[in-house]
């Protein structure tokens, strides 16, 4: 019998320490069934709980997933309601159940956007999860790569006119330090639905050498087997880092 997916996944060789998704096609998703677009955004929804699920299972220890970008403010002020609304329901059903599961929930992005309904409910379930240990789930909201790149470079800045940092002292790790990611590890696999082939402002600095799988499954659509599978063939792929292969 063919092994099943998970089974190939334990035995493919080494797990992605971090898994990065641009969640896409869910206007597309709700359009091919006639439905409104916040009906897309729902399913959407259902399948960031499964992926999560899926995540725990396969042992991945961080999964990052772009739920709002800072461009999406620019979308028609109901569909921007209806995202934020389902945010902060999201985070106030799931907020038990990913405590139980052990996920610690960060969200990162310009926060001050939002309203006080759903910037509550974040920092509640960001509070209610602080002690998990199985996965650490990062939630980028009203978030672009580019203006966390400009936020670390303002963070420095300030250090070195109050005279905290010598400017000499100014290298990679001590720029990444000051992106919302810290101390974490940079992707290894970034995984974007519905088949376009950008990174969209999403962690510029951070996917340096991330390894790409890109995908024609609309996000409403896609599942753990769908997570798997893009984990099985990151396993078969070669990174180099820039130099040169083993042969
Ligand atoms: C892209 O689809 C998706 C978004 C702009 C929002 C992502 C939100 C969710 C998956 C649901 C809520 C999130 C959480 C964490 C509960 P699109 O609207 O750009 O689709 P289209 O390109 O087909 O129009």
């Amino acid at each position: 019998m063919e092994p099943s997916a998970i089974e190939q996944l334990r035995s493919g060789g080494r797990l992605p320490g971090h898994v990065a998704i641009i969640m896409d096609g869910n206007g597309r998703w709700a359009g091919a069934r006639g439905l409104p677009r916040y009906r897309g955004h729902r399913a959407g929804a259902r399948a960031v709980r499964e992926v999560i699920e899926g995540a725990v299972e396969a042992g991945v220890p961080i999964l990052t997933l772009f739920a709002f970008s800072q461009e999406n403010w620019q979308r028609p002020p109901r569909e921007v309601s209806a995202l934020m609304a389902l945010l902060q329901q999201y985070v106030k059903k799931e907020r038990d159940e990913l405590r139980e599961q052990g996920v610690r929930v960060r969200i990162f992005g310009d926060l001050e956007r939002m309203e006080s309904g759903p910037r509550a409910a974040i920092a509640e379930i960001e509070e209610a999860t602080l002690g998990g240990r199985i996965l650490q789930l990062n939630l980028m909201i009203s978030y672009s790569g580019r203006m966390e790149i400009v936020r670390a470079a303002r963070s420095l800045a300030a250090d070195v006119a109050a005279g905290l940092l010598d400017p000499a002292h100014i290298d990679e790790a001590v720029f990444a330090a000051r992106l919302f990611t810290g101390s974490q590890p940079d992707p290894d696999l970034l995984i974007r639905t519905s088949g376009e082939q950008r990174v969209s402002n999403f962690m510029l600095w951070q996917v340096a050498y991330t390894e790409l799988h890109i995908t024609p499954t609309l996000w409403p659509d896609f599942t753990r087997q769908d997570l798997f599978e893009a984990i099985i063939e990151y396993q078969k792929r070669e990174r180099r880092f820039g130099r040169i292969g083993a042969t």
